[in-house]
C-alpha cells in the first residue's frame, strides 16, 4: 500500500467493497468506534448513495470515487460551516485542476464542473457539540472513468482528460488526500483571506452576468462574492441580494 504524504488525511482506509452510503458508514464509525481524524470510508458501490437536498448520488461500481472523509475541525463554529466547504471544494479543485487541461470550477456550493458539467459534489453533515463542529462527514461523489451518463449535464475526468486513458482511483484518492488536507491546515492555521481568495478565483461564473432561478422566477445578475456565512452575494439591477444555498440555483 502507498500512502499519501500526509500528516493525517488518509493515513487510515477502510475500503468496502459496497455499502449503502459511505457517509453513513462514516456515521456508525463515529457513534461506536472513535476514529482517528482523517479516516476516509471508501466504497466501489453504493447502493443507497445521497446527494444535496434529497436527491440521490447513483455512480457505476467500481469506475468513480465515492468516499467519506472523517474531520473534527473543533475550532470551527457551527456558524462557520461554510469555511470548511471552501476549503475542501480547494482542495478538490487543485488536484483536478492538474489533472485536466479543461478549466474545473466550483459551482457554489457543493459541485465541481468542468466545461459547463457536474465532475463531482460533496455531502458535508457535521455533528455539532455546543457551537462547535465536533466531527464533520465529508462525503465526495466524483465521476472518474464514467462514460455514459443519464444525465447530459454530468460528465468525468475521463470525458474530460486529454489522454484517454482510465484512472487509478487509488492515486486520484491519494492525490485527493494531500490536496484536501493542505487545503485545511491552511484553514485550521487561520489563512482565511487567501482561502477565501483563492476560491473566489475558482467560482462558477464569478463576476459574469449569468441567469439564476428563485423559485418559479428566472432573473438575471453577477455574482459578487460570498458572505461570512457561505450565502451567495449576486448583484441584480445594481442591487445586491443575498441567498442561502437552496434559495437559488443556476439556470446552466
Ligand atoms: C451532490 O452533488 O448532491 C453531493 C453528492 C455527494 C455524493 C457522495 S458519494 C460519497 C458520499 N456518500 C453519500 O451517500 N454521498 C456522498
Amino acid at each position: 500500500k502507498i500512502y499519501p504524504k500526509t500528516l493525517f488525511v488518509g493515513q487510515i482506509v477502510k475500503y468496502l467493497p459496497s455499502c449503502q452510503s459511505t457517509n453513513d458508514e462514516a456515521s456508525a464509525l463515529i457513534a461506536h468506534q472513535d476514529p482517528a481524524e482523517g479516516t476516509i470510508v471508501v466504497t466501489d458501490h453504493q447502493t443507497a448513495g445521497r446527494g444535496q437536498r434529497g436527491n440521490s448520488w447513483e455512480a457505476k461500481p467500481a469506475q468513480n470515487l465515492t468516499f467519506s472523509l472523517i474531520l473534527k475541525p473543533n475550532f470551527l463554529a457551527a456558524t462557520e460551516q461554510f469555511w470548511l466547504n471552501m476549503a475542501i471544494s480547494l482542495g478538490i479543485y487543485d488536484t483536478l485542476s492538474l489533472l485536466l487541461e479543461t478549466p474545473v470550477r466550483i459551482k457554489w456550493p457543493n459541485d465541481i464542473y468542468a466545461d459547463n458539467k457536474k465532475l463531482g459534489g460533496i455531502l458535508i453533515e457535521n455533528i455539532l457539540q455546543g457551537q462547535n463542529i465536533a466531527w464533520s462527514i465529508i462525503g465526495i461523489g466524483l465521476n472518474v472513468n464514467q462514460t455514459e451518463f443519464t444525465y447530459s449535464t454530468a460528465t468525468s475526468l475521463q470525458q474530460q482528460a486529454p489522454l484517454p486513458d482510465n484512472y487509478d482511483l487509488s492515486g486520484i484518492l491519494r492525490a485527493l488526500s494531500e490536496s484536501i488536507e493542505q487545503r485545511y491546515l491552511q484553514l485550521r492555521s487561520n489563512q482565511r483571506d487567501s482561502l477565501k481568495t483563492t476560491y473566489l478565483q475558482t467560482l462558477y461564473r464569478y463576476q459574469e452576468e449569468a441567469y439564476f432561478d428563485r423559485d418559479d422566477q428566472r432573473f438575471r445578475g453577477v455574482i459578487t462574492g460570498i458572505d461570512s456565512v457561505g450565502r451567495l452575494a449576486i448583484a441584480v439591477d445594481g442591487q445586491l441580494q443575498y441567498f442561502n444555498f437552496k434559495e437559488v440555483s443556476f439556470v446552466i
